[in-house]
Order: structure tokens, then sequence, then C-alpha cells
């Protein structure tokens, strides 16, 4: 099955979209109402919402069969993941990002057919930013100038260890006692010999920058389907993997990824890494 007209269709809606998230990011008058979802750290703007609607409206005038799952909407009830195509969307990833003026912000768009990711989008519009990927064709990224590169940009490496790579983790948004395993964890990792670790706040785009062969590797546990869906594809497509923390298998024993799971671990196309 060619899912170019897919791919084309979420890129049109990301280019419908970028130029509102745009000017709400540089006229903070524009992003409307912020209220707190579950915490300080949570946030959602009338920008969100509205990006939203424009998107699957979109999408939803072409395929008008199609399911849709998006993070403003999402109850988990009437939204449920299922085997039916189906567009799941955060319309701005790095939305604490968007409200304090931190550039690293986007929107994912990705097409789930059996729960997995086949087309991504996500497309940074203060960056000028666009990667994508369909299955079976490659992973891309358009740059500010508009010049398309093929991902990772310096082409597959060979491992070189943790002392020559470059971490990625996120806090996200859990204040409780889940956030005790990931400081136990990223202890580890700041001993390690790394070149360093970073957080960019949007997981979108951390994944993506792993793909593009930055980051060597991101994990982040907490994270939502819209926040990976479209970096899911984006980095399998460009040679890297993408895994749960805990395998999931389909009936043949072949391994899945479960976009509920809500932890993963993007890694780069290096040779010999993280193949199990
Ligand atoms: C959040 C960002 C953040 C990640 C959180 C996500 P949002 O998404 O991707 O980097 O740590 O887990 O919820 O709320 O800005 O769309």
């Amino acid at each position: 099955m060619s899912y170019s007209d897919f791919l084309a269709t979420a890129l049109e809606a990301a280019r419908k979209a970028g130029p509102v998230i745009k000017a709400a990011f540089l006229n903070r008058t524009l992003q409307g109402t912020l209220d707190l979802k579950s915490n300080t750290s949570d946030l959602v703007t009338a920008t969100d919402k509205a990006v939203e609607a424009l998107v699957f409206a979109h999408i939803r005038e072409k395929y008008p069969d199609h399911k849709f799952i998006g993070e403003e909407t999402y109850d988990g009830a009437t939204t449920e993941l299922t085997n039916d195509l189906t567009w799941c969307v955060d319309p701005v990833d790095g939305t604490t990002n968007f409200v304090h003026g931190f550039p690293y912000v986007c929107i994912s768009i990705a097409l789930l057919k059996n729960a997995q990711a086949v087309v991504g989008v996500v497309l940074n519009p203060i960056l000028g930013e666009c990667f994508y990927a369909a299955e079976g064709s490659g992973a891309f990224m358009e740059a500010m100038d508009g010049t398309v590169h093929s991902l990772p940009l310096y082409g597959v490496q060979p491992w070189k260890g943790l002392s020559a790579s470059l971490v990625a983790t996120e806090w996200g948004y859990e204040r409780d006692a889940r956030l005790d395993s990931k400081l136990k964890t990223l202890d580890s990792v700041l001993k390690a010999p790394t070149r360093g670790v970073r957080s960019l706040g949007s997981a979108a785009l951390e994944a993506c920058y792993v793909a593009r062969g930055t980051f060597d590797l991101y994990w982040e546990a907490g994270v939502h389907m819209w926040d990976v869906a479209a970096a899911a594809i984006i980095i399998r497509e460009s040679g890297g993997e993408i895994a749960n923390f805990v395998v999931v298998r389909d009936e043949s024993g072949k391994e899945v990824l479960d976009l509920k799971q809500r932890k993963f671990l993007f890694v780069r196309a290096v040779e010999g890494v993280l193949r199990r």
C-alpha cells in the first residue's frame, strides 16, 4: 500500500497549522486562555485546541471515515485506539516552550494502521524544520531554506559507545513518585561517561533529533501516543529504533510497538546497537 497521499495530506495540514502556531508564539496575546491540566507543568492554551480542530477538519474533509485521536480531545473512551486507520495528533508539542517563548515547539501528526504509525509529520514552524516519513519510503527533513535531506543527516555511523553519545531525556509533567525512578535513571546516566544530557521540552522533536543523528538516544517515561507516534515512523524510516521499556509481541511473535505504554526509548541509526 502506498502512503504517499496520506503523507501529502498530513504535510498540508501541518503547513496550514504552522503559521497559526508561529503567530501565537511571536505574539502571546494570540495564544488565548492558558489553563493548567494536571499541574503547573501540564499546560494547554486556546491555540492547542484551535490547532487540533483545524487539523482534524482538514484531514476529515479528505478522509471522513477515518478515526481521530488528539491530545486535547482524547477521553480514552470514545476515542480509544483501535486497529482502524486513525490520525493521532499533538497540535502543539512543547506547550510549555510555546508559552515561554522557547523555540522547540512543533505540531505532530501521525496516521496509524493496526495501531502502528505508518505516516508521520513533525513540523517546527519557529525554526522552520519539518521531519516526515511514510512506511517504506525513508525519512526526510525539510530545512528552513527549503532543502530536503534524507535522514540521518550524516548517514549511519558505527556505534562508538556511550562516551561518544549525546543523550536526551525529559521530565514530563508528573511530579509524584514516578519522578523518583526517572531520577534514579538520570543519576546513572549523568555519572556515565557521555558527551552530555539534554532536555528540549518536546518529545516529538527530541525523537526526530535522534532520527536526524543529533542525539544518539532519547528515552522518556510518561509520554502519550500523540507525543511519539509521528516520530516513531520517522525514526524507523531513518534506520533507527524505537522500543517500549517492556517488550510487546503480536500473535506471530514479532515485536510491535505499544503506543499506549507511555515508556519509550529511541536510538539512532548506528551499526550494532539495540538489536534484541
Ligand atoms: C509534553 C512534551 C514534553 C514531555 C511530556 C509531554 P505537550 O507534551 O512533549 O517534552 O516531557 O511528557 O507531555 O504537553 O507539550 O504536548
